[in-house]
């Protein structure tokens, strides 16, 4: 995938007959739900290794530990939405709360089971096969809802969703997601220089746009945080967001953060005291939004 999701395992491959729109809001049907299901599949088994989690990924993922963990108390009650290996499930589940981690993907749930057992922390972390179109089949009440690295940007009904959330969280909870956006300078110059200048709008795409991955599809839509939260609106309040890699480069540019790598942080220091300023904030590779329950 070129430049999509978190997960790059065909990083320069990405032919342009794979990366095209579809009408505008056209909802996502079964057979593209299930592209979407089989290429993350196909990927679970690699998914922890130096693409997929690697040093950029890390880098925001504990962006939205932090925040997780500033909204929240410990011991609260967390779902997971898209929760692929269960990195971040695990990573609650040790700071004390418990979690239900859903995802679209057998293959990612399974690697969430083993990663709990492994831990031997069952006590305190659930997975779940549930895509979050079908977040209806879920019961119980949450004090936070987190989704990290762009399973919303998959989700073919944000509203539906928001629905969803506001039903399964109780009044005061939060909800911290991270999301794809559409504007991340990097990208677009990083393309634009090669000449590849489709490639480097595909994220002004309205509707759902197919992003190649390891030869299967992933079905994506983008956002500004704006057209994001006003999915949300009717239940949630805005408390923040913030940009996450606008300055850093994005995690399948990793070669060149290892290449340049004290001037990187440097620019990682910068996102860390800029990304949260208006303007800045609704740019970057994903932002970070929090929303708060009515
Ligand atoms: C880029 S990965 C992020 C995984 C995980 N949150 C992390 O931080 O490592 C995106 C995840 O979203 C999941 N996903 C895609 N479409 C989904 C859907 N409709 N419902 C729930 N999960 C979905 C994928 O299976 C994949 O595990």
């Amino acid at each position: 995938m070129d430049g999509q999701h978190k997960l790059e395992t065909e990083v320069h491959a990405l032919p342009a007959r794979n990366v095209h729109q579809r009408g505008r809001n056209a909802p996502l049907d079964e057979a593209q739900l299930l592209d979407t299901q089989r290429a993350f599949d196909s990927v679970a088994a690699d998914y922890d290794g130096p693409r997929g989690n690697n040093e950029l990924i890390q880098r925001m993922r504990l962006t939205l530990w932090d925040t997780v963990h500033s909204q929240l108390p410990a011991g609260a009650r967390l779902l997971d939405l898209g929760c692929g290996t269960g990195i971040d499930a695990l990573e609650f589940a040790r700071r004390g709360f418990h979690v239900v981690a859903t995802d679209w993907s057998p293959q990612m749930v399974e690697r969430t089971r083993s990663r709990v057992a492994a831990a031997a922390l069952g006590s305190r972390v659930t997975a779940a096969h549930l895509g979050v179109q079908q977040l209806d089949q879920l019961d119980g009440k949450f004090d936070g809802i987190y989704s990290n690295f762009g399973p919303l940007n998959c989700a073919p009904d944000l509203r539906a969703v928001a629905d969803e959330c506001a039903r399964l969280l109780r009044p005061g909870g939060r909800l911290v997601f991270s999301v794809m956006g559409r504007i991340c300078p990097w990208e677009l110059g990083h393309y634009a220089l090669r000449g590849r200048f489709k490639r480097a709008g595909v994220r002004a795409a309205r509707g759902a746009t197919a992003v190649g991955m390891n030869r299967h599809t992933i079905w994506t839509y983008y956002y500004l945080p704006r057209e994001f939260y006003a999915a949300f609106a009717e239940h949630f309040s805005l408390e923040s967001y913030r940009a996450l890699s606008l300055f850093m480069p994005p995690p399948y540019l990793v070669d060149y953060y290892r290449r340049h790598r004290n001037w990187c942080e440097r620019l990682g220091r910068l996102d860390d005291r800029l990304g949260g300023l208006p303007l800045l904030r609704g740019m970057g590779d994903h932002f970070l939004i929090v929303m708060q329950r009515r």
